[in-house]
């Protein structure tokens, strides 16, 4: 499974990216205004840190204005996939940029049969946003699951990338489902390193050795 790092913040994605657990970095309008800086400058810092899918969307809502951000988007850098949100207009969008070669993530998909549209339309990224979904009282991981048979069954080259996720059972979720990529906000990257059965441990096998006076 890849991760990629849900951020647009730069030192905190450097920082996952020494540890070797980025594969690839998604960004979105409000993750790049949150930054505070130009958005061209950031995603450019981005793709020479990361080298893998770096996502950044446009933020058009009509196709012919969405192909012309896409492919402004695409030509800042070759790590750089195009992110349209999930609407008729994106999908016309999805369609002529993954027809010109442009790789596209179809964003804000909350239903099965979306992610199914989103890959009839090209997509090479599928986007469910779990999170979003449990936030109203649905279930998000049910998504995921039923995204991740619907491309099994037609072998559709999309991948799915998990969206939205607050939390390590999500992510343990969605590793079970085999969706091929989860993005991961810096906090839970964080959290699925740390147990407190391991510093308990390590502080008990060091003070045991401490007492046998040795280096090695
Ligand atoms: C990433 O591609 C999405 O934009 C992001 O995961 C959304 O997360 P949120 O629902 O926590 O804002």
């Amino acid at each position: 499974m890849k991760f990629f790092v849900d951020s647009a913040v730069v030192s905190e994605i450097r920082e996952i990216a020494e540890l070797g657990l980025a594969d690839g970095v998604t960004t979105n309008p409000s993750l790049l205004a949150k930054s505070g800086r130009p958005y061209a400058e950031v995603l450019r810092e981005i793709c020479e840190i990361i080298d893998g899918p770096v996502s950044a969307e446009v933020v058009a809502t009509e196709a012919p204005l969405m192909l012309e951000e896409g492919q402004k988007l695409a030509a800042l850098h070759r790590n750089i996939v195009v992110k349209c949100p999930m609407t008729i207009e994106g999908l016309k969008a999805t369609k002529a940029l993954s027809s010109r070669g442009i790789r596209v993530n179809v964003t804000l998909i909350f239903s099965p049969l979306q992610a199914l549209a989103a890959a009839k339309c090209g997509a090479a990224f599928l986007s469910p946003f779990v999170g979003r979904l449990d936030d109203i009282g649905h279930d998000g991981l049910l998504v995921i699951d039923q995204i991740v048979r619907i491309m099994e069954n037609y072998d559709f080259p999309a991948e799915v990338l998990v969206a939205s996720i607050r939390s390590p059972l999500h992510l343990l979720h969605a590793a079970e489902a085999g969706a091929h990529v989860a993005t991961l906000p810096p906090n839970v990257i964080k959290q699925i390193l740390q147990h407190p059965l391991t510093d308990a441990g390590l502080e008990k096998f060091l003070a045991d050795w401490h007492q046998t006076k040795q280096k090695i």
